[in-house]
C-alpha cells in the first residue's frame, strides 16, 4: 500500500500544477508586417500573457529574415511553435476594406501564420500550443477592432460585400503542422506504451530464470557460456518484442504518415530500450531477494513513465533528473524518427542510452558471475563427492522410511533440508516461472 502510494504520488506529482507552468513553453514571434496587424498581435499577447499561457518571444525580422527561418527554429526544437504577422498584412487589409479587387482577393488567413509540431508530446502541443495559438489569433482580431475598428468602418466600401466581409472578419491564421499525428492511439505512445517494455522484460526474465534453474545450467556450463546463453536469449527476445511493439504502433496508425525506414528505426530504438530494461532488471533480480522484485519493477515503471508523460519543462525542478532515464531519451529519439528529423536531441539521447546499455551489460555480467559462483558452491556443498543427485533425490529421501532417512543423514553429514536447498537455488537463479517449490 505504502509503496504504491509513494510511486503514484511521484507520478501524479509530475503533473501537479502544470497549468501554471505553461509559460515555460517558448514560442517564437516575428512581426514582418510592422503595421496595425503586428501591433494587434502584440496587444493580444499582452492580454493573454500569464503562467497558464505560453511565452511569446518577440524577435526582429533581422534575426529571422524569413518565415522559413522561423520554421527551422521550431523544427529544431528550439521553440514549441512560432507565429508571424505576414509581410504587408496591414496594407492588404486596409485595401480590402476599401473594396474592389483587393477585397475579392482578400483572405483573412494570410494575415498570421503559425507553426507547431503535433508529434512532440501530442496532448500538450494540442492543448497548450495549438489551442493557445487559436486563442491568440482570435484575440488579435478583437484587438485590431479595438485599435482601428472605427477608422476602418469609416473607410468601408458599403456596396462591396467582400469589403464588408473583410471588415467583419479581418484577421485569421494559416497553421503549419510540422508532423500530423491525427490518430487516437497517439496519446498512448508516451504513456502506456512506455510502461509495457519494462513489464514485458520482467515476465521474460522469470521464464528465462525458470528454464535455466530447471536444467541447472549454471553448474553444467562455464560462466562464460551460460552468460552467452542468457545474453543471446535476451537479445533475440527483445528484438522480437520490439518488433511486436512497433507492429501494433503501425497497426493502429490510421492516417499517420510514416514509412518503412521509420518502421525499422522505431523497431531498433525499442530494441535498444527493451534490452536496457532487461539488463537492468536482470542485474537487480540476481542480487536482490525475490520479494523485492515486484516493487523494483513498479518503481522502475513509474520513474520512467514520469519522465515521458509530460515535457520536463513543465514538471517541477525536482523531476528534471528524469532527463537521464532511458525511456525519456527513447521517446526523444522516437519523436525525431517520426517527424523525420525534427526536435533532434540525438547528440544527447543516444549517448545516454548507450551509457545505460554498457553499464547494465557490465553489472549483469558481474551479477551473473556471482550467481554462477553461488550455484557452483551449492553444488559442492550438496554433493561434495561429485555425485549428481538432484532435488528430486532429496525428495525421494524425505518420502522414504524414517530408518533409511536417518542413515542417509548420518552418511551425508552436510545434508540440508529441501527448503534450504531451494532457497539457495533461488539465490543463484533469481525469481522464476515456474517457481522453485
Ligand atoms: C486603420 O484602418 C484604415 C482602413 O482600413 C487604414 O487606412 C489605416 O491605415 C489604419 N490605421 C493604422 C494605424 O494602420
Ligand atoms: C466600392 O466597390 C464597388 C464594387 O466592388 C466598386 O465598383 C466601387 O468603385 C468601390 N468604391 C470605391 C470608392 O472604391
Ligand atoms: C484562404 O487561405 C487558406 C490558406 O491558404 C485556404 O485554405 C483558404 O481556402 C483560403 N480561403 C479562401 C476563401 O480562399
Amino acid at each position: 500500500m505504502l509503496w504504491f502510494l509513494a510511486c503514484c504520488s511521484y507520478l501524479f506529482g509530475t503533473l501537479f500544477d502544470t497549468t501554471n507552468r505553461h509559460h515555460n513553453f517558448k514560442v517564437l514571434a516575428v512581426d514582418y508586417d510592422g503595421g496595425i496587424v503586428g501591433n494587434a498581435l502584440r496587444g493580444a499577447y499582452q492580454q493573454l500573457e500569464g503562467p497558464a499561457f505560453f511565452t511569446m518571444e518577440l524577435h526582429t525580422p533581422s534575426e529571422y529574415p524569413t518565415e522559413e527561418d522561423m520554421y527551422r527554429a521550431v523544427y529544431k526544437g528550439k521553440y514549441w511553435g512560432s507565429i508571424a504577422a505576414a509581410t504587408g498584412a496591414s496594407g492588404k487589409l486596409a485595401a480590402a476594406i476599401q473594396g474592389g479587387d483587393a477585397a475579392t482577393n482578400y483572405n483573412a488567413s494570410d494575415a498570421l501564420h503559425y507553426t507547431w509540431n503535433q508529434q512532440r508530446y501530442t496532448s500538450f502541443s494540442q492543448s497548450v500550443i495549438q489551442a493557445g495559438m487559436q486563442q491568440l489569433v482570435g484575440a488579435t482580431e478583437i484587438v485590431y477592432n479595438h485599435l482601428n475598428g472605427t477608422q476602418a468602418a469609416q473607410s468601408l466600401n458599403r456596396t462591396d460585400s467582400a469589403a464588408v466581409q473583410a471588415l467583419l472578419h479581418p484577421i485569421a491564421a494559416t497553421a503549419t503542422n510540422i508532423k500530423y499525428a491525427p490518430f487516437g492511439a497517439v496519446i498512448l505512445l508516451n504513456t502506456v506504451a512506455m510502461a509495457m517494455p519494462i513489464l514485458q522484460q520482467f515476465f521474460f526474465l522469470l521464464v528465462l530464470n525458470g528454464v535455466l534453474a530447471q536444467h541447472k545450467l549454471y553448474t553444467k556450463m562455464t560462466v562464460r557460456s551460460s552468460l552467452l546463453v542468457r545474453r543471446v536469449a535476451g537479445i533475440l527476445y527483445t528484438l522480437g518484442a520490439a518488433l511486436c511493439q512497433t507492429g501494433y504502433f503501425w497497426a493502429f496508425k490510421e492516417g499517420w504518415d510514416v514509412n518503412g525506414a521509420q518502421f525499422v528505426l522505431t523497431w531498433m530504438t525499442f530494441w535498444l530500450l527493451m534490452h536496457i530494461h532487461l539488463l537492468i532488471l536482470d542485474s537487480i533480480s540476481t542480487v536482490a531477494p525475490l520479494p523485492v522484485m515486484p516493487f523494483v519493477v513498479i518503481l522502475w515503471v513509474f520513474l520512467n513513465l514520469g519522465s515521458t508523460l509530460s515535457p520536463l519543462e513543465i514538471q517541477a525542478g525536482f523531476y528534471h533528473w528524469g532527463i537521464c532515464l532511458p525511456s525519456h531519451n527513447a521517446y526523444s529519439v522516437l519523436v525525431t524518427i517520426w517527424t523525420g528529423g525534427a526536435d533532434n536531441l540525438l547528440y544527447r539521447a543516444l549517448p545516454i542510452m548507450f551509457a545505460w546499455w554498457i553499464v547494465a551489460n557490465i553489472t549483469t555480467s558481474l551479477t551473473h558471475w556471482r550467481a554462477c559462483h553461488i550455484a557452483y558452491k551449492q553444488e559442492q556443498e550438496t554433493h561434495p563427492d561429485g555425485t549428481t543427485t538432484s532435488v528430486k533425490d532429496e525428495e525421494a529421501a524425505v518420502g522414504a522410511s524414517g530408518d533409511e532417512m536417518l542413515s542417509r543423514h548420518t552418511t551425508l553429514q552436510r545434508q540440508r533440508t529441501i527448503g534450504e536447498a531451494i532457497a539457495d537455488q533461488r539465490e543463484a537463479y533469481g525469481p522464476s516461472i515456474p517457481p522453485l517449490v
